[in-house]
């Protein structure tokens, strides 16, 4: 038993051993999926059509699979397939009709993998004729009748339509092959009636051709709608009418007759009544327009009439004299209604009421006299009951021009051209300015919008002349004038100059000067005192006069230099004059040091010639007056060689004191005595501020530079 239990459980082992190691076998792959259409693609309708959808199955040994074919239409399952046979799969459409047009698709699954085949497109032509169908000919207005069109053979989703001759009566859709529809006629007579339809074909419809033709006699019925009118002529405004709208021949009575009487524009109805009705009214001009209509089921029929009425007056006008009116002046208005019928009423007998924003003003035969006020204004002719308002007048009455005011809108300077501004800042429009110089008119505008100012070009041409100018302002006979402008015209600045006062010749140390600035041209003027060299002017001022003056209180040996003067004026034209060089002489009294030191050197030289020469005569004389000499220092000794030899000192000064070149000065102090001329330097040495002075002079080469070494 053991042994036996052994053995079969080896068995089952081994089995399912081979069974583990079948479905690793059990690989594959789908190699193709392809849908094709029998007989065609395209075929004519109630052709037997069959899809048929082949696949490729690649396995490594040969076993059974379970395959799941889906076919679709429009990406839609119309067919699913479940086997296990390698064979091809068939979708029939029996009998093909243009519904089952489409693109088509077939779908392999096996074991979770899937194929599709390429989609193919099936077309099928042609749908049938149509039958069109009534279930009676004979009518009689009012009737309904059932129209049916069908699709023979047909199948989809279809759109049934019905025509009468060209015109659409009605459409069904439906998926059914069949449609029906009541039809009414709203006209008597013949009708000839078909249909045709469309099946759905995505993505467009297909049209079916038009059926047979049915033809319909709509008969009419003796009953009808009577409309009266009394009275029907000769009607005037105000006249009472009496209007009837029944039903004829009243005899032949069945189903339920209903009557309505109404009036042109009016969506109410005026009565309604079985049978017949009344309505009684006023007439009122021009016309009226009255309909009688019957209904009896589906059956509508009515009689229209029209009703001229004679106006009794016309619609008053109202008018306003005279047209234009400034505010709170007297005003006339008119209220007049053109046309009287004479025959009915006499003129006499209408009476006219005014009012103003809606409230009364007052009654009379049609003048009114009123204030010019901003108004909306009506009036109301009345006569037998009737009245008839005009259409609103409204008044403006214009506001009168207020004073002017003018001014000049740019600087008026000579030659140039420049504005006048002339402005009132209330009346009405247009306003017309007229600008005046002395009295006389020179140019006028016409001023349309609001806050548009009058502009008057002008240009002032000579410098003499005064513009006095005056702006008057009108609009409608209203006249008013402004105050004078009085304009002179700035004259641009020209020939500046700028002099001094002590001369240019004059200045000298420690005085004082006056640096002054002169144009022609308008004051006030701007002037500016500028040093050549300076960025900044030395000063700004501004007079009242074309000249004005700097003033440099104590000048001193800084201030020589050039000097120019700007100025401008309103006229904005800068203008700059020539510059002029200021030299600042040295003051009197170091002129007169330096004489002074002179003067002195030379007495000075004349002593000590006169004791050389008292002392050569000594010598020879007598030698032992040597001892006085021999006490100074041992340099001196070379002076007392050259004294001697120098015989005429006292000519050297005078030729140095006449002004005369540098070079030229010094030239005979080398011949003559070197020893004088580096003394006299010497002594120059004295103040040390003097010395700068001097040489800043003698740097300017300036001819007196030589003399001042001195
Ligand atoms: C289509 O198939 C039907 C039977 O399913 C058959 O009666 C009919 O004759 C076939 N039509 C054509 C055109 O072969
Ligand atoms: C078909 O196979 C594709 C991959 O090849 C997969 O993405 C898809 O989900 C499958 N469709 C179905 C219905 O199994
Ligand atoms: C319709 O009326 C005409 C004449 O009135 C008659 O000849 C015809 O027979 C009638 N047809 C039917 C269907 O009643
Ligand atoms: C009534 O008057 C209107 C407008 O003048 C006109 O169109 C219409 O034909 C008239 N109707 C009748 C019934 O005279
Ligand atoms: C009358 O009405 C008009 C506008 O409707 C208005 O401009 C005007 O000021 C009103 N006049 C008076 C006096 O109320
Ligand atoms: C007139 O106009 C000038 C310039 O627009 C203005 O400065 C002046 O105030 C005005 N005068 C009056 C009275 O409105
Ligand atoms: C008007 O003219 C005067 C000189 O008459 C001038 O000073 C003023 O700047 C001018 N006004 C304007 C707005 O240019
Ligand atoms: C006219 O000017 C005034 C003030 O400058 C301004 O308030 C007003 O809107 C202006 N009117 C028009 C029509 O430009
Ligand atoms: C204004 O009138 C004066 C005096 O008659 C005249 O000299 C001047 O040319 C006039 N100016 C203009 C711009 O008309
Ligand atoms: C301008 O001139 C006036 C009068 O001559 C003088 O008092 C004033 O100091 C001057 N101004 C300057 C900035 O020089």
């Amino acid at each position: 038993m053991g042994l036996l239990l052994l053995l079969a459980s080896t068995l089952l082992c081994s089995c399912i051993q081979s069974g583990i190691v079948a479905s690793q076998d059990r690989s594959f792959t789908i190699s193709s999926v392809t849908l094709t259409i029998e007989p065609r693609n395209e075929v004519p309708r109630n052709t037997n059509v069959t899809l048929r959808c082949q696949a490729k199955v690649l396995t490594k040994d040969n076993f059974p699979l379970t395959r799941k074919y889906i076919i679709y239409k429009e990406d839609r399952a119309v067919h699913t397939e479940t086997t296990e046979s390698s064979d091809d799969i068939l979708y029939r459409l029996p009998e093909a009709r243009v519904s089952n047009n489409g693109k088509y698709r077939c779908k392999l699954t096996i074991e979770g993998k899937n194929m599709s085949s390429q989609p193919i497109k099936l077309e099928v032509t042609g749908v049938s004729k149509p039958i069109f169908h009534l279930n009676k000919n004979n009518l009689t207005e009012g009737d309904r009748v059932t129209a049916t069109c069908s699709a023979p053979g047909e199948s989809g989703v279809f759109g049934f339509y019905f025509y009468d001759d060209s015109v659409e009566l009605t459409d069904v859709q439906t998926r059914s092959n069949s449609a029906q529809s009541m039809l009414h006629f709203s006209t008597l007579g013949l009708h000839r009636l078909h249909c045709f339809y469309t099946v759905d074909n995505m993505p467009l419809a297909v049209k079916s051709e038009e059926s047979n033709k049915v033809t319909v006699t709509v008969r009419e019925l003796s009953i009808r709608p009577v409309l009266e009118i009394s009275p029907e002529n000769n009607v005037y405004e105000g006249d009472p009418l009496i209007i009837s709208c029944r039903v004829e021949p009243s005899e032949h009575i069945f189903g339920n007759i209903e009557v309505y009487l109404s009036q042109d524009g009016n969506s109410r109805w005026l009565s309604m009544g079985k049978m017949d009705t009344e309505y009684s009214m006023t007439a009122t001009s021009p016309l009226l327009t009255f309909e009688c209509m019957m209904t009896l089921e589906n059956l509508k029929k009515s009689e229209r009439k029209n009703v001229t009425v004679i106006e009794l007056f016309s619609t008053p006008i109202l008018t306003m004299s005279p047209a234009e009116v400034f505010q709170k002046e007297p005003l006339t208005l008119t209220c007049k209604s053109e046309i009287v019928a004479s025959e009915k009423l006499k003129r006499a007998d209408l009476s006219y009421h005014l009012s103003s924003n809606e409230s009364f003003v007052s009654s009379g035969s049609g003048v009114f006299h009123v204030t010019a006020l901003e108004k909306d204004y009506t009036c109301i002719a009345q006569a037998r009951g009737i009245r008839k308002a005009s259409k609103t007048l409204t008044v403006h009455p214009k506001v009168a021009v207020s004073l002017p005011n003018i001014s000049n809108q740019s600087k008026p300077i000579l030659g140039q051209l420049f504005y006048i501004v002339c402005r009132s800042d209330v009346g009405s429009l247009p306003i017309t300015y007229i600008l005046y110089n002395h009295s006389t008119k020179l140019d006028t505008r016409v001023i349309r919008l609001p806050n548009q100012t009058a502009l008057f070009p002008v240009v002032i041409s000579s410098a003499k002349e005064q513009g006095r100018y005056k702006c008057e302002a009108q609009n409608g006979g209203r006249r008013i004038q402004s105050e004078e402008l009085v304009i002179n015209a700035i004259v641009p600045l020209s020939s500046p100059t700028l002099t001094t006062v002590p001369d240019l010749s004059d200045i000298s140390e420690g005085g004082h000067l006056n640096l002054i600035c002169a144009v022609n041209g308008s004051p006030p003027v701007t002037f500016k005192w500028f040093r050549e060299g300076d960025l900044q002017p030395l000063s700004t001022n501004t007079s009242t006069n074309p000249f004005k003056d700097y003033e440099i209180p104590v000048v001193s040996n800084q201030h020589s230099g050039s000097y120019y003067c700007e100025a401008y004026n309103q006229a904005d034209n800068k203008v700059e004059s020539k510059s002029i060089y200021i030299n600042v002489r040295m003051a009197p009294w170091k002129k007169a040091m330096i004489w002074g030191i002179v003067f002195l050197v030379i007495l000075l030289v004349l002593i000590a010639s006169c004791v050389l020469l008292y002392r050569s005569k000594r010598v020879r004389v007598n030698r032992s007056a040597v001892s006085v000499w021999s006490e100074r220092k041992p340099e001196a000794d070379n002076e007392e060689d050259h004294s001697t030899v120098s015989n005429e000192p006292d000519v050297e000064y005078t030729e140095v004191v006449h002004p005369r070149s540098a070079e030229a000065a010094r030239a005979p102090l080398r011949i003559g005595t070197d020893t004088v001329y580096s003394e006299l330097q010497n002594s120059t040495h004295g103040p040390p501020g003097g010395h700068d002075y001097v040489s800043s002079i003698s740097d300017r080469a300036h001819p007196l530079a030589s003399l001042i070494r001195f």
